[in-house]
């Protein structure tokens, strides 16, 4: 394989939404304490060389929709990609397809964890972004011309990065692209013992018109209870859809 290993890694309410009030109560907190110690933590199930996140889950997190400082009379930058550390223990593989993001530094800082920002941008992004990128000294790969081609990412983050086994972080846009293209092998569920009800929040998955909704299947590995009520399941990819078929 010279793709890396793919697990997609979420924490959800009991009607698998990804976010919402629901995340502001106890019951949330300690089952995002058992997501945290699972891929995170000091000794973690998984253990991975970087993890993955859509352009919302970024805003929302760290650079907080703020507008990219850009140099619109910025000088062409080479073709292709640009790798500013091409060993890092840990990357923050951010999806922006237009490059939208307003990093103010190539490092970040998730808890206990610290990590080199790592673009993920498309033939659509601007000269003008990528030499901020350049300018802040954040890596960035073009993956794809118009839309996100996810085999050729994963081909790139194990050979430019040396990304053998890669967290799939959310937002559910970006989770079902990958299922979708047949890129995840793996699934990991935090379930917390609580909801909100929300009609408006991200579930797990959400083809968001970009994907179809054809069905997948999952295969259930291992289930296991854990603290504050939450459930922890274990899922392979069982890579079948029921596209054209009548059961
Ligand atoms: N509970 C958890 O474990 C967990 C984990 C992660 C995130 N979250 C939460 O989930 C929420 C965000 O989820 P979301 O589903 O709305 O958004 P998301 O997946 O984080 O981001 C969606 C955006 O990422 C880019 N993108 C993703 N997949 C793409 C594809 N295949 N092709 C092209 N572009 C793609 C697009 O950016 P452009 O719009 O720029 O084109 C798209 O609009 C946040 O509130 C976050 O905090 C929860």
């Amino acid at each position: 394989m010279t793709r890396p290993f793919v697990f997609c890694h979420m924490m959800t309410a009991l009607d698998g939404k990804i976010s919402g009030e629901y995340m502001r109560t106890p019951e949330a907190s300690v089952a995002g304490r058992v997501f945290y110690d699972l891929a995170f933590g000091d000794d973690p199930y998984y253990r991975h060389q970087g993890w993955l996140s859509g352009r919302v889950t970024t805003d929302d997190n760290f650079t907080h929709h703020r507008e990219p400082v850009l140099d619109e009379d910025a000088a062409p930058v080479p073709e292709g990609d640009f790798v500013a550390v091409p060993d890092s223990e840990k990357y923050y593989v951010s999806v922006d397809p237009s490059g939208r993001l307003g990093w103010e530094s190539p490092d970040l800082t998730y808890q206990t964890t610290h990590a080199h920002v790592l673009e993920v941008l498309t033939g659509k992004a601007s000269n003008a972004y990528k030499a901020f990128l350049r300018r802040l000294g954040i890596s960035y790969v073009i993956a794809g011309d118009d839309e996100l081609n996810v085999a050729l990412l994963l081909d790139k983050l194990r050979m430019l990065f040396g990304i053998r086994t890669l967290m799939l972080g959310g937002g559910g846009v970006l989770n079902w692209s990958f299922i979708q293209a047949g890129l995840c092998d793996e699934l990991s569920v935090v379930i917390a013992p609580v909801a909100d009800g929300s009609s408006d929040s991200p579930a797990l998955f959400e083809t968001a018109g970009r994907t179809s909704n054809d069905p997948h299947h999952f295969e259930l590995q291992t289930a296991e209870l854990k603290n504050g009520g939450s459930v922890w399941l274990r899922y392979t990819l069982n890579d079948r859809t029921t596209k054209g078929t009548s059961t």
